[in-house]
């Protein structure tokens, strides 16, 4: 399309057609002072401050709201423009309360900032603020809307950004201001206390609620959030060097687009906690006592390397964490194979649905991992199974909500539970638990009937379709819908919304952390297959990764099975790749997982365990058996930031720096690798994770330090093809696909990907001692086992109880009422557990939040079932339901 060609302030431009004058100024770097204006928000024009002139006809407009026409001649600060915008500053002023030198936006303020600017101070029109009341009832978001200027940007921000519709203006006029409907206060409201829309205030109207500091930040700097696989951009505020303050970024291209969720806004607190190491800490006569770095590192080293000596390697693990940067990830693992010569070396995401990831690696050749998020809003249709991303990765749910809401994109979700997303989607799936694999089948069974599927995709890059189609034609689709609970009809409506559409799969740990997870996962990349929804802008697989950093640890080897790379340690030719590089024999023994730790552990075979950054007797099931486990060591090394329950049980303690206080990358959950930077240095002598394994690296006698970051990234980028781009210093880059088949070639000549026969699953067996179905989920105000984010006291405050959720019918039968209390057991342990009834629960099915209650939760799971290959997880299990009285 051709380009407008204009003038702005003398300054020949041009730009794409329909680019507003302010656009165009901005991006040749002439500033328009705005209040409305925000560049993820569609334009309003609501505060006029952004007042341009056409010298060629005088006409006065706003630039965020026109756009550009040619042979424009635009002024930007001519004498009548500033005359305008003083007018129009000297209104808001005047109707602002004179509050401004105790208001905690203090300098931040842009209303006061654009003042100062165009000279206006104490206005001479005659003050009429617009008292309200001051709301701050909730523990995150004060409200003081006296100070509101109706640019509306939050308004647009909860409609536009996260879609959530809390608030809108209320009244007209004078009156008029941002309220929930029927005014009840924000806590009563749908608002998810995400803070979009305090980081978009321009003035001191809506706050975060802090719980340290009120007051202007002494330094702000861009970080990541630490929690959830998104990897959201975020600003951090420092005074004192501790983190007073998150915002999310503003930038454009960040992949939360000026967002957070109420983790990334508001439960950082554990990071200034009284709880945080501070120095090493050796057990002495029983007790853990401060000790100098010499003495810690000396001490993990000489025990680690005798007991090598005397039980062998096999006797040593190692229980990393994806919530650790790449950097440490490679060198922990590095250190477990190439210094101590074991591949027990796991993270803590092992629970997170390694053995389905395996079976997607092994099936896709490790391809088809990038897939952006932005790219949901662009698919043509989208089928999010086993995922309730408003609550476990809330970023996504924003794109799916704007996806459906704002483009219209078919939605299908197909989901045991009515969660968040069904009021988006254009059909509900109500599902019976585990039975995705029989839907997805059954799914695509109906589409080879109808002769629905994409012949030249199937053709160009897959084998095996012909028995695969076998197995379809004789799919008995009556037993799925006995088994589903989905009645023929609604499998064909949801038919009518996959035919000639290229999809793009949203899977969570309802697939990945469920019994028949790999089989469920297989059926699914046969239909992606089937479909032709590999390879390509907004179709595809979106696996929603919990931990931050959870891709990077398993694409580093921080597990037994993946040398770096995803490279399976069982092939021989991989693992003389490695021995080159690292210039060492590595053993070609299986690597216990985190589970089989634990069983050796209890067998006394398991002598010495280092866990860095994982609280595994808060996050593995069976609390009380991990304890047992861990003191049957002779040697527990916990190297962590927080002291926790693990720590506890420690010989030796060594602090770590958190992810704010160092240098480092993570890989978020669509392949970004995003760098970052310290923003505050580490509490007492805590270290970086990585400066630590590269001194105790030294004393067990590896020969080649690393010394920095850079010189890691660089032995990483040069040996891991997919991590090529890793040392692209201060910016952001993506995993390169390195798979070989056809489809994800660069050259197009790769091998096909192949067709999985129909497999289906077994029939159900009821148990009358366990007659009630658990679902264990996620809230969004607690990330995986809550040990971060049940520091936030701000979350505390909140009142969250955790309740279990029991539908109505069981509700009456079992005579408990809303808030009554319930004891919950399974076959190896009970919780007790206020009630909260749903009308839309399928009965026999409950719901049990995790992070909860020092993740009490876990106390109803067998820990051995998830040490096996096939792990059946944790994402359900068997329970009975008993009214207590406490
Ligand atoms: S509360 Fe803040 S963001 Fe919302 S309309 Fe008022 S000034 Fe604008
Ligand atoms: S905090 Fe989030 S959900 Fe609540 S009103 Fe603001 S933008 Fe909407
Ligand atoms: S979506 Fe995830 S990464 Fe983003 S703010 Fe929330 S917890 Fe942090
Ligand atoms: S920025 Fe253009 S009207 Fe507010």
């Amino acid at each position: 399309m051709e380009e407008i060609s204009l003038t702005i302030n003398g300054k020949n431009i041009s730009c794409p057609p329909g680019t507003s004058i302010l656009n165009a100024a901005m991006e040749n770097g002439i500033k328009i002072p705005t209040l409305c204006h925000h560049p993820h928000l569609k334009p309003a024009g609501a505060c006029r401050l952004c007042l341009v002139e056409d010298e060629k006809n005088g006409r006065i407009m706003a630039s965020c709201v026109t756009p550009v026409a040619p042979d424009m001649v635009i002024q930007t600060d001519s004498l009548e423009i500033r005359k305008h915008r003083t007018n129009i500053i000297r209104l808001m002023i005047a109707s602002h309360p004179e509050s401004c030198i105790v208001c905690s936006q203090g300098n931040r303020c842009e209303l006061r900032q654009i003042a100062a600017e165009l000279g206006v101070g104490q206005t001479a029109l005659y003050p009429m603020p617009h008292y309200t009341g001051l709301e701050e009832a909730n523990p995150f978001i004060i409200r003081d809307l006296s100070k509101c200027i109706l640019c509306g940007k939050c308004i647009r921000a909860d409609h536009e950004l996260v879609v959530v519709g809390a608030i809108d203006y209320n009244l007209r006029g004078f009156k008029s201001l941002p309220a929930t409907a029927h005014e009840v206060p924000l806590e009563k409201s749908s608002c998810t206390f995400c803070g979009t829309c305090v980081s978009m205030c321009p003035t001191g109207a809506l706050m975060a609620k802090n719980t340290r500091y009120v007051g202007s930040p002494q330094n702000e700097s861009v970080t990541l959030c630490g929690f959830c696989g998104v990897g959201c951009s975020l600003v951090m505020g420092s005074v004192d060097g501790q983190i007073v303050e998150v915002n999310p970024s503003h930038e454009k291209e960040t992949v939360n687009r000026s967002t957070l969720c109420v983790r990334g806004h508001f439960a950082h607190d554990f990071l200034n906690v009284s709880e945080r190491l501070t120095s090493p800490l050796i057990r002495r006569d029983g007790e853990l006592s401060p000790a100098t770095w010499d003495e810690a590192t000396e001490s993990v080293a000489a025990q680690l390397i005798s007991t090598k000596k005397k039980y062998g390697p096999q006797s040593l693990a190692f229980l990393g964490s994806s919530k650790c940067t790449l950097e440490e990830n490679y060198l922990f693992q590095k250190m477990a194979r190439a210094v101590l010569g074991t591949n027990n070396v796991d993270n803590g995401s092992y629970g997170s649905g390694k053995a389905v990831m395996n079976l997607v690696t092994e099936r896709l050749d490790g391809g088809g991992r990038i897939t952006p998020i932005a790219g949901l809003e662009k698919a043509e249709m989208i089928f999010v199974i086993g995922a309730n991303p408003i609550q476990s990765v809330p970023v996504v749910g924003y794109s799916l909500k704007r996806a459906s809401r704002m483009k219209g994109i078919p939605l299908i979700v197909a989901d045991p539970r009515k969660t968040g997303l069904v009021p988006f989607s254009s059909l509900w799936l109500p599902l019976a638990p585990h039975s995705d694999c029989e839907l997805i089948n059954a799914l695509a069974a109906v589409l080879y009937e109808r002769k629905s599927y994409d012949t030249d995709f199937i053709s160009r890059f897959t084998e095996g379709f012909d028995l695969y189609r076998d197995g379809l034609s004789s799919l008995d689709l009556e037993r799925v819908s006995r088994i589903t609970g989905l009645d023929r009809e609604i499998i064909e409506r949801a038919a009518d919304l996959f035919e000639g559409k290229k999809v793009a799969f949203v899977v969570g740990h309802g697939i990945l952390l469920q019994r028949y997870g790999v089989l469920a996962m297989d059926a699914l990349l046969n239909l992606a297959l089937m479909t032709g929804s590999l390879g390509g802008e907004g179709k595809g697989l979106y696996i929603l990764a919990r931990e931050n950093n959870q891709v990077g640890a398993w694409d580093m080897g921080t597990v037994p099975d993946f040398l770096p790379g995803r490279q399976f340690l069982y092939n021989d030719m991989m693992r003389k790749h490695w021995e080159q590089a690292w210039d060492v024999k590595l053993s070609p023994d299986p690597g216990l997982n985190a589970i089989r730790m634990i069983e050796e552990a209890e067998k006394g075979n398991l002598k010495a365990l280092f866990i860095m950054g994982e609280n595994p007797v808060r996050s593995l099931p069976q609390p009380e058996r991990i304890r047992k486990a861990l003191r049957n060591l002779e040697f527990l090394v916990v190297q962590d930031i927080l002291e926790n329950e693990t720590a506890h049980l420690a010989d030796v303690v060594l602090p770590g720096a958190a992810f704010s206080e160092k240098d480092g990358s993570f890989t978020n959950l669509e392949g970004r690798i995003q760098s970052f930077k310290p923003v505050v240095t580490p509490p007492g002598e805590a270290k970086p994770d990585w400066e630590i394994l590269d001194l105790l690296g030294v004393r067990m006698g590896y020969p080649r330090r690393h010394y920095s970051i850079h010189k890691i990234r660089d032995e990483i980028s040069h040996l891991v093809p997919a991590y090529m781009e890793l040392e692209r210093e201060g910016e952001e880059s993506w995993i390169k696909e390195s798979s070989n088949l056809k489809l994800f070639h660069p050259d197009g000549q790769g091998g096909p990907i192949h067709f999985s026969p129909v497999i289906t699953t077994e029939d159900e067996t009821y148990d009358e001692a366990y007659p009630f179905t658990a679902i264990l989920g996620s809230l969004r105000y607690h990330l995986g086992s809550g040990t971060r984010t049940s520091h936030s006291v701000r979350i505390k405050d909140f009142a969250l109880k955790g309740e279990v959720e029991i539908c109505t019918e069981d509700g009456a039968q079992l005579n408990l009422s809303e808030g009554a209390r319930a004891r919950i057991s399974s076959p190896y342990g009970s919780i007790s557990r206020e009630v909260t009834l749903k009308k839309d629960l399928r009965p026999g099915l409950i719901f049990i939040p995790m992070g909860f209650h020092n993740n009490d939760a876990m106390q109803l799971i067998e820990l051995t079932q998830l040490g096996r290959a096939d792990s059946p997880g944790w994402k359900e299990c068997r329970v009975k339901l008993e009214k207590t009285e406490n």
